[in-house]
């Protein structure tokens, strides 16, 4: 993929993800900052480009207490390498994935599971929940911004007993369906490890893998007490 189709994607990605949060952000050359506004994440920087000397350049300019860098990578070691060398620390990898919204697999709700769909646009929000006699429990829940002709999903969880039931996927069928009636053609999200094994399941694709990271400071070098002193 070109730069210029990787940075589009970037910016599209944030756009959505920007609304379903409701953070600030502004764009400035190849960075984008987010105001996410947590004691411990202040601002997000999110990088355009996989250039690990630009990613360097950035992690020295942005270092400081909550503050995290996004960046995509096509070299994970150089592009950690860059992060710890600039005080911050590398969470577990992530993917922006893409996908057709046309075509998106829609299974059988499981029995003894109901859907519900709320929110208004440009927030969707797919929740599922148990079908019985007792008190409703939340299963599953995620949700969909929409942002141009874009359909970014978002914080998609399903409750760790009703894993692997095919509730995930239920979730994201009555989103992306929720978001092709509306009128979105394009998919986006950004995955963690679980969350792409079941998005390529779904026949989402990898564009990028993405480097999350924040700062935690430059650790003081390790020297044990001398005891003479
Ligand atoms: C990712 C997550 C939402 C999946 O939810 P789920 O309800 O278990 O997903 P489904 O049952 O619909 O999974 C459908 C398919 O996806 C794949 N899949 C999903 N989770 C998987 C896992 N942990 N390991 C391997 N394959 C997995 C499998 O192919 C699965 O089909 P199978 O069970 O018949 O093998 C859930 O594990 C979760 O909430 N994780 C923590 C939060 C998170 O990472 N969310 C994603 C954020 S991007």
């Amino acid at each position: 993929m070109s730069a210029d189709d990787l940075r589009d994607l970037l910016l599209r990605w944030q756009a959505g993800w920007v609304t379903a949060r409701s953070y600030r952000s502004a764009m400035d050359g190849d960075t984008v900052t987010v105001d996410v506004g947590l004691a411990e994440r202040r601002t997000e920087t999110l990088l355009l480009d996989a250039d690990p000397e630009l990613y360097a350049a950035v992690a020295e300019s942005v270092a400081g207490p909550a503050q995290w860098l996004t960046a995509p990578t096509t070299d994970r070691a150089r592009t950690h390498a860059a992060a710890v060398d600039a005080g911050f620390t590398p969470h577990a990898p992530e993917w922006l994935m893409t996908r057709p919204l046309a075509g998106h697999p829609e299974p059988e709700v499981p029995a003894g599971y109901d859907t519900w769909l709320s929110g208004r646009p440009p927030l969707l929000v797919a929740e599922v929940v148990t079908d019985g006699d007792g008190p409703r429990a939340l299963a599953a829940k995620g949700h969909l911004a929409l942002s141009a002709a874009d359909a970014v999903a978002d914080r998609i969880f399903t409750v760790p007993e009703h894993r692997r039931r095919g509730l995930g996927s239920i979730v994201m069928a009555t989103l992306t369906t929720a978001a092709r009636e509306r009128g979105a053609v394009t998919g986006l999200l950004v995955a963690s490890e679980q969350g792409r094994l079941l998005y390529e399941r779904l026949g989402w694709r990898v564009v990028t893998e993405l480097t999350v990271a924040d700062w935690s400071g430059h650790g003081s070098p390790a020297s044990p007490a001398d005891p003479l002193e």
